[in-house]
């Protein structure tokens, strides 16, 4: 059965429903097709990373109504309001260092500082947005590692079954990703050329901006910045595959059968994944505080999302 409708109100009205109800949806954007749930909840966000299939935790963009709505979640530098006031709605997405205040999910920012923000030109994008009254966390609605989609028709071949609904706005008018800018250095940083040129935005700028170096995630025909990024390392050690806890660590916990801890925080009590991935980040960060020695995880296993949570867990315990 295709999930496919039109981009109608009535649908416009059912897909906002979805949103709210923590369910995904596909829906277009000038750019590509992209896949969306609320931003500000956690398990949401974590169906995203699960339907895509990604082994690892980039950060997601998050697609927003206004500017308003982008101020309420990052800090807006003069040079983020140039060029804010210059591209949106349009192609453009900027990275801009989170506000502490910021309700959105950790795992959009993938547990880091910062936020990809963009404010799509798309009207059926902008009616979901300002239906649902949610920021849309929305990577390409692709499988990861393949193309992105500029049709409703490649949303269904590859993550039909997945979404709620694919709201079919016909195709991409630009059908290449957002410009991807990253605003928290001094010197502008393109992390991801796209349908905004480098030279548009020195332009709109009055000064230079640098191309990071392209590690090309060429199939999924852009140049992610993957693995470029910093990534979010809590400052204590952290210890995989614990059974026991040492006296002195806190226990990062995940099923029925956790050993007892003087500070603890389940993932998952029941072994859910996507609950799993849904606390990560905030658990890690909740744990990783003065007085404790360490953090000791629990085996998780390696399957479906457990593979990125596995990553990022690795990454977290490998040696500084
Ligand atoms: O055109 C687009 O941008 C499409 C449509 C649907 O809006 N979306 C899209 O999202 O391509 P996605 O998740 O496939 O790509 C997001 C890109 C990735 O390269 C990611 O690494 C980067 O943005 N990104 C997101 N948040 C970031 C952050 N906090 N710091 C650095 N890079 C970030
Ligand atoms: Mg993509």
């Amino acid at each position: 059965m295709s999930r496919i409708v039109p981009a109608d109100s009535k649908h416009i009205a059912l897909a906002a429903k979805s949103i709210a109800a923590g369910d995904l949806v596909a829906f277009p954007t000038e750019t590509v097709y992209g896949l969306g749930g609320d931003a500000e909840n956690d398990q949401a966000v974590a169906k995203i990373y699960a339907a895509k299939g990604r082994p690892s935790f980039n950060p997601l963009i998050v697609h927003v109504a206004s500017l308003d709505a982008a101020a309420a979640y990052a800090a807006l530098s003069p040079a983020a309001m140039i060029l804010a006031q210059r591209f949106w709605p349009g192609p453009l997405t900027l990275v801009l260092p989170r506000l502490a205040s910021c309700r959105l999910s950790l795992l959009v920012s993938a547990g880091m500082d910062s936020v990809a923000l963009r404010i799509p030109a798309h009207p059926v994008a902008q009616a979901l947005l300002q239906e649902s009254g949610r920021p849309l966390a929305g990577p390409s609605a692709n499988p990861s590692g393949r193309i992105s989609p500029t049709s409703a028709a490649h949303v269904a071949e590859g993550l039909g079954d997945k979404v709620a609904m694919i709201l079919d706005g016909g195709p991409c008018r630009i059908g290449l990703e957002s410009t991807v800018v990253s605003l928290l250095e001094e010197v502008p940083q393109i992390l991801r050329p796209g349908g905004i040129s480098l030279e548009e935005i020195a332009a709109a700028l009055g000064r230079p901006v640098t191309m990071a170096a392209q590690v090309g995630d060429v199939a999924e025909g852009l140049h992610g910045p993957g693995r470029l990024l910093s990534h979010y390392a809590p400052a204590c050690a952290v210890r995989l595959n614990a059974t026991e806890v040492a006296p002195g660590e806190a226990l990062l916990a995940f099923g029925p059968h956790a050993p007892h801890a003087a500070v603890s925080r389940n993932l998952s009590p029941t072994g859910d994944l996507t609950e799993a991935a849904a606390n990560l980040f905030a658990m890690l960060r909740d744990l990783d505080r003065p007085g404790i020695g360490g953090i000791a995880v629990m085996p998780i296993p390696e399957t479906g999302l457990g593979i990125a949570i596995n990553d990022r867990l690795r990454r977290a315990a490998a040696p500084r």
